[in-house]
């Protein structure tokens, strides 16, 4: 008896030892390698107006896919734009872009859900998500709603001051891998939405259609911070009645995210002598970010490319006419990105 389960023992040693042979190395981010990266030297593929894909095809519309998709794609860092619900609640946020009346992508309550199932189902991933406060609320609403959503216990937070990041790994160990900014309207009260600008700097947003890729420092003004955004999308300005709107180009997307990106940032890597911590396109799954970005992280692109948004129609009746009122309406002035 003694002999057997001695012998058992061992057997089961052994094969558990050669289950842990087998086991793969942790990936943080996807890859093993960024593991031992402070989250500050990591580079991360970004959306702008991250929510900004619905309607299909509408004229003010940034990205093609819907968050999920994004995430699922390697889409690590996203921008979002906060503004009142229609109905004044405060329980809740509304993502809109520009005005609510041009394009309502519905509640962050929902995007939250949806970043909250991603992160308990992929525990090895840290997300960032950057907020433009266009809506002046208080950093007390969108704790409402995070908390809401099940999210307080991923969030991290990063001492004003200390430009020690934590590296990937440690962040995954201690499930806190959720990094939140905020543009405009941080306060003490809620220290994990960050705010933005003691961290971080940007590269100018309003890029015109043929214009040159800026790598300047542009918020905040004339500030270098340890992280930065490369902003690198672009618009066609229209003018509807002696309105001025800037719209995105979907069709010019592969070569925006394409050949144009590669020299956004190797122009910029010389100008700051450092990677883009962000890099921040519009429909994303045009051209190689993902590819690009690996490249910057020093590793080899493993995933299986971006998702391509099924067949839609371009801009639809509804979405056009809705845009032509907001505009004929004054609602805009200029169609801000
Ligand atoms: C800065 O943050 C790092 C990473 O979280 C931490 O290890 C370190 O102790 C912090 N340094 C100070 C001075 O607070």
């Amino acid at each position: 008896m003694r002999t057997s389960s001695f012998l058992a023992a061992i057997s089961l040693l052994a094969s558990s030892s050669l289950v842990l042979a087998q086991t793969p190395a942790q990936a943080c981010n996807g890859y093993p390698s960024l593991c031992a990266k402070p989250y500050s030297e990591v580079s991360y593929a970004t959306t702008h107006n991250a929510y900004a894909y619905t309607p299909p095809g509408a004229l003010a519309a940034n990205q093609d896919n819907d968050i999920p998709t994004q995430l699922k794609d390697g889409i690590r860092a996203f921008m979002l734009d906060a503004y009142m619900p229609p109905s004044g609640a405060t329980n809740d946020i509304e993502l809109c872009h520009t005005s609510c009346s041009l394009l309502d992508a519905g509640p962050l309550s929902k995007v939250l859900g949806q970043m909250k199932t991603f992160m308990d189902a992929n525990p090895n991933e840290v997300i960032t998500i950057f907020w433009e406060n266009a809506g002046n609320l208080a950093p007390a609403q969108f704790q409402t709603v995070y908390t809401a959503a099940g999210l307080s216990d991923y969030i991290y937070t990063q001492p004003v001051g200390n430009t020690t990041w934590p590296t990937l790994a440690s962040m995954i160990a201690s499930k806190k891998r959720l990094v939140n900014f905020i543009d405009d309207g941080a306060d003490a009260s809620v220290p994990w939405l960050m705010e933005e600008y003691n961290f971080v700097f940007e590269t100018p947003y309003a890029i015109l259609k043929g214009a040159p890729y800026p790598c300047t420092v542009d918020r905040p003004k004339d500030q270098r911070k340890q992280l930065y955004v490369l902003n690198h999308f672009i618009s066609s300005s229209i003018n509807v009645g002696g309105q001025t709107a800037d719209l995105p180009q979907p069709g010019l997307a592969a070569q925006t995210n394409g050949p144009d990106l590669v020299g956004h940032i190797n122009d910029c890597q010389g100008v700051f002598s450092q990677n883009p911590t962000y890099v921040a396109v519009d429909f994303y799954e045009k051209g190689q970010i993902l590819q690009l970005v690996a490249q910057l992280n020093g590793v080899t692109y493993t995933g299986k490319g971006a998702t391509q948004p099924s067949t839609t129609t371009s801009a639809g009746g509804k979405v056009q006419s809705s845009f032509a009122g907001a505009l004929v309406a004054g609602a805009l002035g200029l169609l801000t990105l």
